[in-house]
């Protein structure tokens, strides 16, 4: 799947989410390395701190169903935000490579990386035994 087929899923998974409190839409397309491709969108709450967003329901419906290597993700929204602190670091739990497309509802996107955007970070290998 390309780049920009990634971005096209992650705005169809977009017209899902459910933000009437934000108003802010998220969705996300989340590639497997078996080629399966999962979405997601934000699910908001009136209790705000509930709120789930697209990458992690994208994930966590990933690895409930099986998936746990993944290439990448397209992230979009209306302004081609990046994605949250709490994603990147579920994100990394599974896919510390992973090649992260940002994009907003144009379709227009840019591609950096996990390891850009969260350096130095805390994983599985960090709770190993010495
Ligand atoms: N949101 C996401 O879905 N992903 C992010 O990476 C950032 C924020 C959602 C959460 C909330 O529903 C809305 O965007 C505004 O924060």
């Amino acid at each position: 799947m390309t780049p920009a087929e990634m971005i096209r899923a992650a705005i169809e998974a977009r017209t899902s989410a459910y933000a009437p409190y934000s108003n802010y839409e998220v969705g996300a397309a989340l590639l497997a390395r078996d080629g399966r491709v999962f979405t997601g969108c934000n699910v908001e709450s009136a209790s705000y701190g509930l709120t789930v967003c697209a990458e992690r329901v994208a994930f966590f419906k990933a690895v409930s169903e099986g998936a746990r290597e993944f290439e990448s993700i397209a992230i979009v929204t209306r302004n081609g935000a990046s994605m949250c602190g709490a994603c990147r670091q579920v994100a990394r739990e599974f896919a510390p490579d992973l090649v992260v497309h940002l994009g907003d509802a144009s379709g227009a996107f840019r591609t950096t990386t996990l390891s850009h955007l969260l350096p130095e970070s805390f994983g599985p290998d960090s709770l190993a035994d010495e």
